[in-house]
């Protein structure tokens, strides 16, 4: 099978499960839509295709993975409800749609939020209908790590505070470690463990990821000056809004583009221990250029 058509039926199964997680919920004034509305809008569904075929990769099924696919889909989805609160960048645009807030006012913003990252780990939790406690608890432990204030949430504080001061170079590549890189990492490596991967897996399998992240979010940031709105569905311009060191106004776009695509060579190379890396060496690919 092509990468493309797989890529598609992995994000399908994704989609049909996401879907599944509120139908019938009580209506709790306008929560459960607004979570439905941003959760269901959308979006590449990197991290839990990542999820899916780390788990295969390691000889894993679908079904033991897919519980933790969606719960690491739910923390980014929260992750990007907040991070485009007046608050934080003050967004109003996001997957092609109006921001949640936009949508369904600050408050009920927040608690769509709120709502989607404990929600994800009830999720997360339905894995142990296929996999041993033990494994199960190691997954929550490294999700929980990366959504939280050692991960993506310190990378949020990080970012927020770097705003309309001059960062350095390193400064940048730690924030984005963490607001980018913690949650791509986890999502590969849930799958490893789904999979029955050992240390050896997880390690080769977080190297890949890490290098991915850190491609993905200088490639946002380059995004976020050349793209066009369209494609991106979210806008652009809004890092320079916003006073933000980013990649780009450190290295320019050239320079980031050749960052971009040596990460992805480094990635690539941390797969070589896999007898069949080519869904996750062909994603690495066309993220490179990825224009959404
Ligand atoms: C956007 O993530 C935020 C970053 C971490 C750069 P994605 O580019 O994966 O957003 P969606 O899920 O496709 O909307
Ligand atoms: C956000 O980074 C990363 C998150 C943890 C949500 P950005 O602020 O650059 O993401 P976009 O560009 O709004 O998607
Ligand atoms: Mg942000
Ligand atoms: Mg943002
Ligand atoms: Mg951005």
């Amino acid at each position: 099978m092509k990468f493309t058509e797989r890529f598609i039926e992995d994000k399908e199964l994704v989609e049909r499960a996401l879907g599944n997680l509120f139908r019938g919920c009580p209506p709790h004034a306008d929560l459960y839509d607004a979570m439905n509305y941003s959760l269901l809008a959308g979006g590449k569904r990197i991290r839990p295709v990542l999820t899916l075929e780390c788990c295969r990769l390691c000889g894993g099924t679908d079904t033991a993975a897919l519980s933790l696919a969606c719960a690491v889909e739910m923390i980014h989805t929260y992750s990007l409800i907040h991070d485009d609160l007046p608050c934080m960048d003050n967004d109003e645009l996001r997957r092609g749609k109006p921001t949640c807030h936009m949508a369904y006012g600050e408050a009920t913003a927040v608690l769509a939020g709120d709502g989607l990252l404990t929600a994800a780990f009830e999720t997360a939790l339905g894995a142990g209908a296929y996999l041993p406690a033990e494994r199960v608890a190691a997954a929550l432990a490294v999700l929980a790590e990366a959504a939280g204030p050692a991960g993506m949430v310190g990378g949020q504080a990080l970012d927020m505070a770097g705003e309309g001061r001059a960062l350095t170079l390193a400064d940048v590549e730690e924030l984005q470690k963490l607001k980018t890189g913690a949650l791509i990492s986890a999502a590969a490596e849930l799958g490893v463990i789904a999979g029955g991967g050992g240390e050896t897996e997880r390690a080769a399998v977080r190297t890949y990821a890490q290098k991915l992240g850190l491609a993905f979010q200088i490639r946002d940031d380059m995004l976020d000056v050349e793209g066009d709105q369209d494609s991106l569905g979210k806008p652009i311009g809004s890092d320079v809004s916003s006073e933000k060191t980013t990649f780009v106004t450190l290295k320019g776009l050239e320079e980031c583009a050749r960052l971009v695509e040596r990460l992805t060579d480094e990635a690539i190379d941390a797969l070589s221990g896999f007898e069949e890396p080519w869904f996750l060496e062909e994603l690495a690919r066309v993220l490179v250029g990825r224009t959404n």
